[in-house]
């Protein structure tokens, strides 16, 4: 099993020490786990042009490819995702958010239906379960079967010694990821995964090949089987579920038939 630490604050300080203590509480309740750690600092991504080549062409297409193919090789590799972002003012880093920006195309063609996640942020007093809150919707509509959150208040800088409480914390959540990523088990879509699945599966639709508007989004839900799915067949879906999924489906369709989004030929 791999785990991928993807530190996305601007420095190793008391969030990447927090992954750390996750990353040993892992490897001690399982030696055979393999780590590989990406240090964002030092990709030099630079900011989303917003040129949105992604969502019309795919994403082979991002003037930024060289450095964002790989670190989503490395994602989808990896059975768990630990994923770090300090809180500043009250939100994620602006490199964080800058790579979230980059993962904007992921909302309207989910992926990584298989793999797990974990958000850790630390922050001085106040803002980090905001912070995890978005991080961790994010994760979970770009397809992550499971998000595990955890803020915590270091009330520090840079010399971060979690309270025994916090270790406790640590250790706690460690364990139930890590039992999650190695049962293998999926866990049925949510609701709230659902609606932007199916939205983007009905809108689509409209910018499918041979339309005036064709993208890559168009292309991505004509696919024969995804077409007609109301999420990733690899889940599991409580029956209960198809019906609401159907419902956005045929929401996203109307808005698709009556909304063109239009771009410069
Ligand atoms: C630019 C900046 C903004 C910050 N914003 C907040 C904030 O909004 N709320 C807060 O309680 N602490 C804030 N802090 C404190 C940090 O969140 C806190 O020290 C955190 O543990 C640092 O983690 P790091 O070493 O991983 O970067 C801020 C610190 C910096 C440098």
């Amino acid at each position: 099993m791999k785990i991928l630490l993807l530190n996305a604050t601007p420095h190793k300080g008391n969030t990447w020490r927090v992954m750390c203590a996750l990353r040993d509480e892992i490897a001690q309740a399982d030696p055979a786990v393999e780590f590989e750690e990406i240090h964002l600092a030092g990709l030099g991504l630079p900011f989303c042009t917003g040129c949105s080549l992604c969502f019309r062409q795919g994403h082979r297409f991002c003037p930024h490819a060289d450095i964002l193919l790989p670190l989503l090789a490395k994602m989808e590799a990896g059975d768990g995702l630990i994923f770090g972002t300090t809180t500043f003012n009250m939100a994620p880093n602006a490199l964080a958010k800058n790579l979230m920006d980059h993962w904007c195309f992921l909302l309207h063609r989910p992926h990584f239906f298989r793999n797990k996640a974990m958000v850790v942020s630390t922050t001085g007093g106040v803002g980090a379960g905001k912070t995890v809150d978005y991080t961790a919707g994010t994760l979970r509509a770009i397809g992550y079967n499971r998000c595990y959150k955890l803020p915590l208040a270091s009330a520090s800088w840079n010399d971060y010694r979690p309270s025994p409480a916090a270790q406790r914390k640590i250790r706690h959540m460690a364990l139930c990821f890590y039992k999650d990523c190695v049962s293998g088990c999926l866990a049925p879509a949510s609701v709230l995964q659902m609606i932007p699945y199916n939205l983007f599966r009905g809108m689509s639709l409209a910018y499918a090949k041979g339309s005036p508007y064709e993208t890559e989004d168009g292309n991505h839900w004509s696919d024969p089987v995804r077409a007609h799915m109301a999420y990733d067949p690899s889940v599991p879906m409580p029956f209960y579920k198809k019906p609401l999924g159907h419902l956005f489906y045929l929401i996203g369709r109307a808005a698709g038939n009556a909304v063109t989004v239009t771009y410069k030929k």
